[in-house]
This record gives structure tokens, sequence and C-alpha cells, in this order.
């Protein structure tokens, strides 16, 4: 997790990068364009701080090391108490030698520690009087900062008033979740304004911004709680006598967001191994949260450490930022593929000059549709933040519009179908091929005979291409009317694969509705999707002879989605009759049509009285046992049979994690929330009347 340290050869290189570090440290806490990343900045002032140890007669009066990192900005409000930074540290091998230090300054091992989210947004201070939020400061350079109190009314998370009347300063960080930055930002260009590069530098910008047309909501999280000089006296001796996780729970009580609110809040840890537990442990919720974090804050918990511990200049001595891999990087956008899917989307998706973020060379970065290109002002050619946290598909999170040059170029938006030539449907946001799912059959037909669907064996992508290429199907219904001779005369195909694949094509006919339906491949229904809608109508002709009113019974199910359900499947009757005249199976085995008046909304047809009635199960990791063969998509499917919902990820609502080997982040996040986990072999004995 080491982050590289900068090779600096000379002195004239040492200057040049002091300069780049310190401009880049202003322009971060200034209007929040910084032209290097997060990671590109810390190599370089590691990189910097290893010269000067080398050369310490040579330190430059301006160099980052020395003093609160950033402090460029003039501000005109004294802080009562400076505002610090943290000092870093990047692996578990210099957390623990930072905690040896420690302890032997304070004289013995800590053994109360704080372990919090470091919140990547900019520090501010809150100021309280009599419960009133009087005052909002930014850190500045730590000793004064800008008063940024216009922005009071706009941060959720920081009350007006607090739940009790009392003086007091809340010190936290304001930063914007991804929902808010990609709402700032779709308003932000609305208004002819140039995108914010990421959350991070949004937050800044708006808390800066005074007189703009628009305001546009941020968060706070409160991550420290001190007095005034006009608190009461009772009440100044008292926070500074209490622990950092009491402070927390008082900040919570007056009305404070905290991380206590989150799915990887604050936590108390009794020794290092404790601490690093729980370190990896938020590591491993970080791509789910929805907001950025940049790493974890680890603080002496105890009043009395900290007194003893003190502070330096620049950083606390009982606190350190444990630094997580950077998840952004800049680069540049070379170039827009269009893509046509299995439903005849044409989707666009960004090709990236080569970068690496936490481990992994990223080139090529999801865009959803043209509008979203559009309301993001992207250009080709443009240098832009990219996105990538946990297995997520990478993302581009906004052009780094002061990077531009002039010579971006527009994004070319096709005229017609790149598969095949024919008119694009634009009516709506994703675009589509005309020609629908036959545009591309040859994937339509491959999805529709993978395992979670027909299951169709032998039926493989090359396969498919023989056949369509072969003139032999033009649909989906074309596979059930093939016969022995037609196989036999293609490539490849002997007897023994001919009669196999025609007995897995035979076989499938009688696949339950819920894969049939996924099989069709529905826009905007997946394999839950299909099976709710399965489970919930019980036949297909009740499905088609639904309405979108009848269609918003079935839960997942809005008022957007309900038409284009039923329009969809309107467009494919003519296939579904073929299907039907085939032979393939038509009702969902177990489940019993709804009924036409009073239909309960909510409940579905699953199995009354299953062992998971009224249950929300996630499955994670490896299965075993009994389970060991199931696909994801078979426990998903025997959840259900079983009365519960199944859901790919762990909320609040979650009520059971089944948690198999190498269960990573949901395994860490059901704990965190206190969900109930079980092993692959206690759920087994929970459903066993349910296996097939
Ligand atoms: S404690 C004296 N706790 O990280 C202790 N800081 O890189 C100073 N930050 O300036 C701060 N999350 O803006 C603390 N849970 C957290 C934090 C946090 C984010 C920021 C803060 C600080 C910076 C240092």
């Amino acid at each position: 997790m080491t982050t590289p340290v900068a090779q600096i050869v000379d002195a004239a290189a040492y200057a040049q990068a002091v300069e780049d570090a310190v401009r880049a440290a202003a322009a971060y806490y200034e209007g929040g364009t910084s032209p290097l990343d997060d990671d590109t900045y810390d190599r370089l002032v590691r990189g910097i701080a290893a010269w000067e140890a080398e050369h310490p007669d040579e330190v430059l009066p301006d160099s980052p090391t020395g003093k609160v990192a950033g402090g460029a900005v003039e501000g005109d409000v004294p802080h009562t108490v400076a505002m610090l930074s943290l000092d870093n540290v990047f692996s578990a091998e210099e957390f623990t030698a930072w905690a040896a230090s420690l302890a032997r300054r304070v004289g013995h091992e800590v053994d109360q520690w704080s372990v919090e989210a470091k919140l990547d947004g900019l520090a501010v201070a809150a100021r309280y009087t009599r419960g009133r939020l009087t005052r909002l400061i930014t850190r500045g350079d730590g000793t004064a900062g800008e008063d940024v109190s216009h922005a009071a009314g706009t941060i959720e998370g920081l009350p007006e008033n607090l739940s009790e009347p009392v003086s007091v300063e809340v010190r936290g960080e304001v930063l914007m979740t991804t929902a808010q930055f990609e709402h700032a930002n779709e308003v932000r260009t609305g208004h002819g304004g140039q995108p914010f590069a990421n959350p991070r530098n949004a937050a800044a910008g708006t808390l800066r911004a005074k007189d703009r047309a628009y305001t546009v909501p941020m968060t706070f999280f409160g991550y420290g709680l001190l007095p005034l000089p006009d608190t009461d006296t009772a009440l100044a001796a008292r926070l500074g006598d209490l622990a950092h996780s009491d402070l927390m729970v008082m900040a919570a009580d007056l009305g404070v967001n905290t991380t206590a609110s989150t799915a990887a809040p604050g936590r108390v840890a009794r020794s290092s191994e404790q601490v690093l537990a729980r370190v990896q442990e938020i590591a491993a919720l970080r791509a789910q949260l929805p907001f950025g974090i940049d790493g974890i804050v680890i603080k002496a918990d105890l009043a009395a450490d900290q007194h003893t511990a003190g502070s330096g200049s620049r950083a606390p001595r009982w606190a350190i930022a444990y630094k997580l891999p950077a998840v952004e990087k800049i680069t540049r956008l070379l170039e827009v593929e269009w893509n046509v899917g299995r439903t005849g989307i044409i989707a666009p998706r960004g090709v990236l000059e080569p970068v690496e973020i936490d481990g992994a060379t990223i080139t090529y970065a999801t865009l959803h549709n043209p509008a979203d290109i559009t309301r993001r002002d992207l250009r080709l050619g443009d240098h832009v933040m990219v996105h990538r946290a946990g297995d997520v598909i990478p993302r581009i999170e906004a052009p780094v519009a002061h990077l531009r040059t002039g010579d971006e170029q527009p994004i070319v938006f096709p005229e017609a179908c790149p598969r095949c030539g024919s008119a694009i449907d634009t009516s709506q946001e994703r675009w589509r091929c005309e020609q629908g799912r036959n545009c591309h059959l040859v994937a339509s037909l491959s999805y529709a005979a993978g395992r979670d669907q027909l299951d169709i064996e032998g039926l493989g992508a090359t396969r498919v291409v023989q056949l369509v290429e072969a003139g032999l199907v033009a649909d989906l219904a074309d596979l059930f009317t093939l016969t022995r001779e037609q196989l036999l005369g293609l490539d490849r195909m002997g007897e023994t694969s001919t009669d196999n694949l025609l007995t897995a094509i035979s076989a499938a006919k009688a696949q339950p509705l819920s894969r049939v339906l996924c099989a069709l491949g529905v826009r905007g229904t997946g394999r839950s999707m299909s099976r709710r809608i399965a489970r919930w109508f019980a036949t297909m002709d009740n499905i088609r002879a639904a309405d979108a009113t009848a269609m918003q019974q079935v839960e997942g199910i809005g008022t957007e989605k309900a038409p284009s359900i039923v329009a969809e499947l309107a467009e494919l009757a003519p296939l579904i009759d073929k299907l039907v005249a085939a032979g393939v199976n038509m009702t969902e085995p177990g489940a019993t049509p709804p009924s036409p008046v009073g239909a309960d909304a909510g409940s579905d047809a699953n199995a009354e009285g299953g062992p998971l009635t009224g249950m929300t199960v996630v499955v994670t990791g490896a299965m075993s046992g009994p389970l060991e063969k199931l696909s994801r998509n078979q426990m998903n499917e025997l959840i259900e049979r079983a009365g519960g919902r199944s859901s790919s990820s762990v909320s609040k609502k979650t009520t059971l994690v089944v948690a198999g080997e190498n269960a990573g982040s949901k395994r860490a996040k059901a704990e965190a929330l206190g969900i109930r986990l079980a092993t692959p072999d206690e759920f087994a004995t929970l459903v066993a009347d349910y296996l097939l």
C-alpha cells in the first residue's frame, strides 16, 4: 500500500518540486482545481521530504513538509485553537512503528483508540453561540481561515440550531456525496459553468463561492468539539476531559452529523491489532460508501493521552492518518466507442490513456448515454478524473476543465447504428438500434442460452455465430425448431454433439417462466426482476394481459419502468407466440396468480410461510457443502423459493447475509451494521426443504 516516492536528483529538481507542490496545494485549498491528483501530490511531498532528509541545510522556507499542508489562503478570522493537519502512514508496519513511538511519548501502550473514516472534503470550524450557528470558517493556514458563513444553510448535517443552547465550536469536514456532486455539476453546467473535476473540488468551490445564482447542497461530518472563549466553564472543563469517542456521541446528541450515521461508523479499538482490523473493515467498505474517503484517522481516544502526547506545529502527535490508495487519477479521454448490446442499446464507452489506479491499469471507463456526455460537457482529448474503487467498473467523474488547451474536440454521436447501419431510436436517454435485439442477434442468443437463463449446454457464442451465419436461426424461437439434419450440416458438428445439443435445447423448453422471460431480454429487467415478474403473475398470459398499472404491482417496478416493460412485451408478442408454438413452458412453478381485485402491492407470490418469509438475504463469498454447485442466480432462486427476497447489496434492510469463504466487503458491512450472518452450511439447513 506504500505510495512510492518521487525521485529528486538535485537542488534544481528539489526547487521545482517545492514550487509544483506549493502551487498544487494552494489550488487544492483555494478553489479546488489542483493540477495534480492526490496520489501524485503525496509522492511529490514524500520525495521532497526524502531529499530534505539528505540535505537539511538546503530546505526551502515554503516547503510543504514544514507547515500546515496547503496553508496558502490568507484568512481573516483567527482560529481560537490552531486547526492542524495530520501526519500520514501508508501501511500496517508504518502504523505499528508510529504507535510504538507514541507509546514511548506517553509512557505506556495506548489501549484506547478511536478509529474513523478520513472524509475527503475540507476542514471547517462551525461556531455555535448559545446553540445558534453564528460563524463558519475554513481552515485556511491553520491559524486563521476564511469566513464562509454564507454557505451555512446549504450544508446537511450542520444544523442552524443545536438541540441545546450551548456555545461550542464543532470541527469537521464538508464534502459532497456522489449524488450531490453529480447534481452540482448538472446545475453548474446548466448555468454555463465548467464542471468540477471531483466531489472534493466541487465542495471547495461551492463552499467559497458567494453570489452564485444557484445553491447546491453539501454534507458535513463532525470530528471535533471544543470550547469557545464564551463557553460555560463547567462545559469547557468537560469538553477538555472527555474521550474523543464521547465527544462524538455528544456532537451527535446535539444534532451534528458524524460518521456514526454511516455504514462505516467511528469505533473504539483497544489494541493496535484491533485498530488494524478496523482499518481493513473500513477499507473494505470504501467502495460502497456514498461519499469519498481517502484514509482512516486513528486517534488516541483518551484526553489524558492526547495531552501528554501534545502537538507539533503541523499535526497532533496523538493522531495519524492511515492513507488508503488513491481511487482517482487524472488521465486523458482519447476516444469514445459506441457498442451495441444484446438488446440493441448503443452504449458509449470512454477509451483512456492507460492509467494505473490502485494496482490496476485502466483503459476504459463507462459513459452512460449521449445525454450524460452532454451534461458532463466531455470532449475528446480532455483530461478527465477517473474513479475506480473495489470491483466497480471505473467511471469518468468529470473533465478537469482548467487543463483544457483548446484543442479538445466535441464527441461525435453516431447517426446510424454502428453495428448494422440501421436508424437509431433516440426517443429515450439510452439510444437503441431500431433493429432492437435483432441487431446483435449473436449477443442476444448467447445471453438467452446462458447458464442463468435457458441454460443450453453446448450453445456457446461460436456455435451461435455458426447458426446465425448459416441462416438457421433468425430469432430465439428458431432454436427450438432446429433439426438434426440442419445441425449435422454445420462444421465441426458430429453426431454426438448434435444429439447433445438437441437434448439440451429440448430440456430448455421446460425452464420456468422466470428464466424464459429473462432470456427474452426485456430492457430494464434482469434476472431478479424477471423472477419477481414471473412469481407475481405466474403465467405469460397474465404478464401479457397486464397494463402499466398492473405491472407496477411488482416490487421494484415504478411509474417509469412499468410502461416501457409493457411496451416492450407488446413488441415481443410475435416472438413469444412463436416460443409458445414451439412448446416452451410459459408458467412459473409454485407461483399463484394475483387476485385481480385488491391485490396487495408489495407482498409477492413467494412460498407462503417459507423459512425466509419476510427476510432479505444477501449471498457473498464461495458457497460450500450442499450449496457448492449453485451459481449466484441459483442461490437467489433458492432464496425466493423459500419465501425470501434476494438482494446483491447489504443495507440496513438486509436481514441475513450468507457468507462463504473469501467473503469481503459485504461481510464487513454486515458486521458493521450488526446484521445476522450464516455460513453456507447453516443456510443449507435452514432451506433444506427447498433445495432441488
Ligand atoms: S482529525 C487535530 N478526523 O484530514 C486533528 N481529520 O489530512 C485534526 N479529516 O485537516 C483532524 N476526516 O480536514 C480528523 N475523521 C477525521 C477526519 C479528518 C478527514 C481531514 C481534516 C484534516 C485532514 C488532514
